[in-house]
């Protein structure tokens, strides 16, 4: 290293650079990435000894602490099943684990349990380019850790969504042991509830990935996953779900009053996956605003998801009138909290991505359903979320101006630098952070009413 102290220097400065740029100056619209409330981040930070701790062991069929092999975790225990406890009233599950540290191990985890005790090891997916997430394909974990066999579902470019008719062919002929929904590029549900039946017949589990949709879900304006018949749901908890970066699984092991001996072994399967297979330190530090964030989707997540949901659409609407070719008109171009749009003509989605950025409007590129997964590299399209701007506020008014910036870059109106300080002045007029506690004493004198 050339002068260590430099560097170390250096980090600093950057580490503080980027709070002020991507927090106060950037309009973010990556559809992966959620925003946390500051009463979140105030107990994020406040978890300064329990981030340095570990609580390896193992857990019950409801989703809580069982054993722990260290001492010390009076409190770590407690603070585990008490999140636990809260994730599991917001999802409506009767079984979870919080242990995965991302969505990405959550899959793992999934994948490796329910392949250890399925019928084989094929499991039927989305293609890659219509949306599923690398981890679920044939070329990332699913195929190259797990080794399942991929075989993929048929999705219907037009409609945006997982052909139900002809995917049940596919789940009949090639009897999977795994059925797996939900993905990356995510506008529409899926047809859980009409596969669910089929995947049954021929004895496979089902998943659902929730990742991207996990925030929705929990405040009952998407999909209801279980509901429609999933095993099991895995998902991160930063995304739509706006709490700290991690993952999760769960399931409802009881089906009409009695624990389901499949899904219980499944269950056992995924935790011996979590634990010893691929965790040793599960991160506890994040428990506590996980748990805060369950509570804060509990109060606000049902206005949180529909003015993000209707922001979408209002964005779609607002730039396919101004002649940007926004996928999925006719269902109204989405009911997530995501959208696609087709700018081929305009360069490609790495050059509009590119553009944007110098306006400090950070989205990014997304292959489209209709191409072929080797333009990953300049694919024809780029992805749009508005779960960040809708929790600083945005309504659909301020939706049509900042698609306004969007369409005078992408058409070359003005240059992205033109722009850049309409940019920063707006994202400094949203500064605040809605549908959450503004401080922890906030939240305390809320629960001591
Ligand atoms: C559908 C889906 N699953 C899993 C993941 C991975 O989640 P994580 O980034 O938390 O590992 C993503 C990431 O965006 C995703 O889109």
């Amino acid at each position: 290293m050339k002068d260590y102290s430099k560097v170390a220097f250096d980090l600093i400065k950057a580490a503080q650079a980027h709070e002020e740029y991507r927090s106060k100056e950037c309009v973010n619209l990556i559809a992966s990435e959620g925003l946390k409330s500051p009463a979140v981040n105030e107990l994020l930070g406040l978890a300064k000894d329990l981030s340095c701790r570990y609580c390896e062991g193992e857990n019950d069929l409801k989703g809580r602490v069982k054993a722990r092999h260290y001492q010390g975790l009076r409190y770590i225990i407690k603070i585990e099943n008490y999140t636990a406890d809260l994730m599991k009233e917001v999802l409506g599950c009767d079984w979870i684990d919080i242990r995965p540290l991302s969505g990405t191990q959550a899959n793992q985890v999934a994948f490796f349990g329910l392949s250890a005790i399925s019928n084989n090891n094929k499991m039927a997916v989305a293609p890659l380019s219509s949306g599923a997430h690398i981890s679920h394909d044939y070329t990332g974990l699913a195929g190259q850790l797990a080794k399942l066999e991929i075989v993929n579902l048929i999705f219907n470019v037009e409609e945006l969504n997982i052909d139900p008719d002809e995917s049940a062919k596919i789940i009949r002929a090639a009897r999977p042991g795994i059925v797996t929904f939900g993905g990356s590029l995510f506008q529409f549900p899926h047809p859980v509830r009409e596969l669910t039946g089929v995947a049954k017949e021929v004895g496979a589990y089902v998943v659902y990935d929730a990742a991207h949709v996990l925030g929705l879900i929990a405040a009952g304006q998407f999909q209801d996953p279980l509901g429609e018949g999933a095993d099991f749901v895995t998902g991160s908890t930063h995304k739509t779900f706006p709490g700290p970066q991690g993952g999760l699984v769960f399931s409802n092991l009881t089906v009409e009053g009695k624990m389901d001996k499949g899904k219980t072994a499944a269950a056992k399967a995924i935790q011996h996956a979590i634990h010893p297979l691929s965790t040793s330190n599960t991160h506890p530090g994040r428990f506590p605003a996980l748990g805060l964030a369950a509570l804060e989707i509990k109060l606000h997540g049902e206005k949180l998801a529909k003015q993000t949901i209707k922001n979408a659409q209002v964005a779609g609407q607002h730039l396919f009138e101004n002649g940007i070719k926004v996928l999925g008109e006719k269902h109204g171009f989405t009911k997530s909290h995501q959208i696609a749009v087709d700018v081929k003509s305009f360069g490609g989605g790495k050059v509009v991505a590119q553009k944007l950025e110098k306006a400090n409007i950070i989205l990014n590129k997304n292959l489209l359903p209709f191409e072929n997964q080797k333009n990953k590299d300049n694919p024809s399209g780029i992805r749009v979320g508005f779960q960040d701007v809708t929790r600083r506020g945005y309504r659909e008014d301020d939706v049509r101006y900042l698609c306004d910036l969007i369409v005078s870059v992408i058409n070359e109106i003005k240059t992205p630098s033109s722009i850049k300080e309409e940019v920063i002045t707006l994202a400094k007029r949203f500064g605040k952070i809605q549908y959450g506690f503004q401080s922890l004493r906030e939240v305390l004198e809320y629960l001591n009413k």
